[in-house]
C-alpha cells in the first residue's frame, strides 16, 4: 500500500532541523516501495512540533521525492529534553514554539544549526564558530509586543472544550501561525512585562463594551488594527500604541484617561494612523494623546529615545551582549572611521562612538533618524553623522557627494531579508579592512557573507547570540576580513 498525504505513520526523531523542526530518517522503500534503499541516504521526513529523542505519531502533509514534511500529533515517548511549557496558549500560539525545551537544548540546537548552516549553504569553511551566548532572562525579555485586533477570533483546544460560549467576533492577542487572519485572545503573555498583559487587558474590555469596529483584512472597513506595547527594561518607562484605520479623537481620549487611571506608570499614549491595506503595525501618521510620544531605555551606559516606529532590539539585556561582540570583532583603536549601515536609531554607532575616530551611520527611516539625532545629543556622542540613505540603492553616490572619508570598519546589520546586492557590491568597492555582520536571519547572512568572500573577503568568526529565548529564532555576529 503506498502512503499518502493524510497518513499517519510513527517517527524516531533523531535531529533539529532548521526552524524548528524534528528529523526522522527511514528507509526510502517505506515512501516508495520497490525504489532501492540507500543505507547512507535515507529519506527525511521533517516533523514539527518534535524534537530530538522524541517517539511520536505524525500526519503527513507533503510527500516530495526527496523528503516528506508531517506535523506531530501525538508524542507516543517523549524526549528527555522535553520541559512543560509555562503558557496556557502554548502549542496554538505563532509566540514562543520551543517553549516546552529545555532552555539549554535550544541554545545547544541553534549552535549546531550555525554549525551546519555556513558550510552546508554557503560552502564556507576554515572559520571559527564561537559558543552562542544565552540569554540569562528567558522569560518577560521582549521591550517591545505587537498585538493585533481581529472579528475572526481563534480558539485553543482547551477554551474549545470548557463549552464556555465566546464572542468569535472580538479577539486582541497574536496571529495563529500561517493564518493572518486568525487571531488568539490573549489575557496573559510570558515574552513581555505583567504589566503589558494588564494594558492588553485593559484595552480589550474598553473597546468591547464599547462596540468598537474591528478593522477587517477582507473588506478593509473597521477600526481597530493594531496594539504596541513599548516598555524599557533598564528605565520604568511605557509606551501605548493603538495603530487603528481613522482618526477618532474623542475615543481615544477617553480611551487615555480609561488606561492611566489603572496604569499610572504609562510614559506616552500614541496613536498611529494607517490607511494602508497592508498588515503593518505602522501609521502613515501619528497623534500623540498623553506624554511625549516618546520612552527611554539604557543599552550598557547609554541613554536611548524610542519612537512608535523606529527599530530598537527587542531583547533590552542582550542587546547589550550582542554589541559589545559587535565592538570586540571590530577591534578599534579610536583611529578608525566607521560605516554603520542599517543603523536604526543610532543604538550601535552611539555605542562604539567612543572606541572609534567618526561614525557615519546610514539608515531610511526617518523617525529612526530624527531619535538617532537625539540619541547622539543625550549621550555626548560628537563624532557620530546620521545619513539618510535607502540601501536598497547604491549609495555610493552618497558617500561621494558629502565627500565622506572612506571607512576602515563597516558594521552591518540589516532586517531579516539581508542586504541588497547594489550595497553588497558598494561595501566591496569602498574595501574596508574589516566588515562586522550582524544579522538576526542566518539564511541571507550566509548568501551576503558568501559573496563577500568571492569578492577578496575572508570569513573569520561567527558568534551566536540568543536575542529570542523560546523561538527558533537565531542572531549572529560574524567577522570578515579583507584578504592581502
Ligand atoms: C535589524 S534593524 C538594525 C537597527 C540597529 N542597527 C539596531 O541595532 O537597533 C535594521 C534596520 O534597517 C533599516 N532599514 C530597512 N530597510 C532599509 C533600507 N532600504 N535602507 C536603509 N535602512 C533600512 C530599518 O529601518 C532598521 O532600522
Amino acid at each position: 500500500m503506498n502512503i499518502k498525504k493524510g497518513d499517519l505513520l510513527e517517527f524516531e526523531i533523531e535531529k533539529y532541523a532548521f526552524e524548528g523542526k524534528g528529523i526522522a530518517k527511514v528507509s526510502r522503500d517505506i515512501f516508495f516501495p520497490g525504489q532501492e534503499n540507500d543505507e547512507e541516504k535515507k529519506y527525511v521526513v521533517f516533523v514539527e512540533g518534535s524534537y530530538p529523542g522524541d517517539k511520536v505519531k505524525a500526519k503527513l502533509l507533503k510527500i516530495k521525492k526527496t523528503f516528506a514534511e508531517s506535523k506531530a500529533v501525538e508524542i507516543i515517548s517523549p524526549s528527555p529534553e522535553r520541559v512543560n511549557a509555562e503558557c496556557n496558549y502554548f502549542g496554538t500560539c505563532g509566540g514562543c514554539k520551543q517553549q516546552d525545551l529545555k532552555y539549554s537544548s535550544q541554545t545547544k540546537y541553534k549552535q549546531q544549526q550555525v554549525e551546519e548552516i555556513f558550510p552546508r549553504m554557503g560552502g564556507l569553511k576554515d572559520f571559527e564558530i564561537e559558543p552562542i551566548l544565552p540569554s540569562d532572562i528567558i522569560f518577560h525579555y521582549r521591550n517591545k509586543m505587537e498585538y493585533s485586533f481581529s472579528d475572526k477570533r481563534w480558539l485553543t483546544i482547551d477554551e474549545i472544550k470548557s463549552g464556555e460560549v465566546v464572542d468569535r467576533n472580538f479577539a486582541l492577542g497574536l496571529h495563529i501561525p500561517g493564518m493572518f487572519d486568525k487571531v488568539l485572545d490573549i489575557k496573559k503573555c510570558y515574552l513581555q512585562s505583567p504589566v503589558s498583559s494588564k494594558i492588553l487587558n485593559l484595552t480589550r474590555d474598553f473597546f468591547k463594551t464599547r462596540g468598537v469596529s474591528i478593522y477587517s483584512t477582507k473588506t478593509h472597513d473597521g477600526y481597530l488594527r493594531n496594539l504596541v506595547i513599548k516598555c524599557s527594561h533598564n528605565a520604568d518607562d511605557l509606551m501605548v500604541n493603538l495603530v487603528t484605520s481613522s482618526e477618532d479623537d474623542e475615543l481615544m481620549k477617553e480611551y487615555s484617561s480609561y488606561l492611566l487611571k489603572d496604569v499610572p506608570e504609562i510614559k506616552t499614549i500614541v496613536n498611529n494612523i494607517n490607511i494602508k491595506k497592508a498588515a503593518v503595525a505602522v501609521g502613515d501618521y501619528e497623534k500623540v494623546f498623553y506624554g511625549s510620544g516618546f520612552i527611554y531605555d539604557y543599552i550598557g551606559n547609554y541613554k536611548f529615545r524610542i519612537s512608535a516606529n523606529s527599530f530598537f532590539q527587542t531583547n533590552t539585556f542582550q542587546a547589550e551582549h550582542l554589541y559589545d561582540t559587535a565592538l570586540k570583532y571590530a577591534e578599534l583603536t579610536g583611529e578608525e572611521i566607521v560605516y554603520d549601515l542599517y543603523s536604526g536609531a543610532g543604538t550601535i554607532s552611539i555605542y562604539i562612538s567612543g572606541k572609534a575616530k567618526k561614525v557615519f551611520a546610514f539608515e531610511t527611516v526617518e523617525s529612526a533618524i530624527a531619535d538617532a539625532h537625539e540619541n547622539a545629543l543625550l549621550n555626548n556622542a560628537g563624532n557620530v553623522e546620521f545619513i539618510t540613505a535607502d540601501l536598497y540603492k547604491s549609495f555610493l553616490p552618497i558617500v561621494n557627494e558629502n565627500s565622506i572619508p572612506l571607512p576602515d570598519v563597516v558594521i552591518i546589520d540589516p532586517p531579516r531579508s539581508g542586504m541588497h546586492k547594489n550595497t553588497l557590491s558598494d561595501v566591496v568597492k569602498l574595501q574596508p579592512k574589516k566588515i562586522v555582520y550582524v544579522s538576526c536571519n542566518p539564511t541571507t547572512q550566509v548568501r551576503d557573507i558568501k559573496m563577500f568572500t568571492e569578492s577578496g573577503y575572508r570569513l573569520v568568526k561567527i558568534k551566536p547570540v540568543d536575542m529570542f529565548p523560546h523561538t527558533y529564532h537565531i542572531e549572529n555576529v560574524a567577522l570578515l576580513v579583507r584578504d592581502k
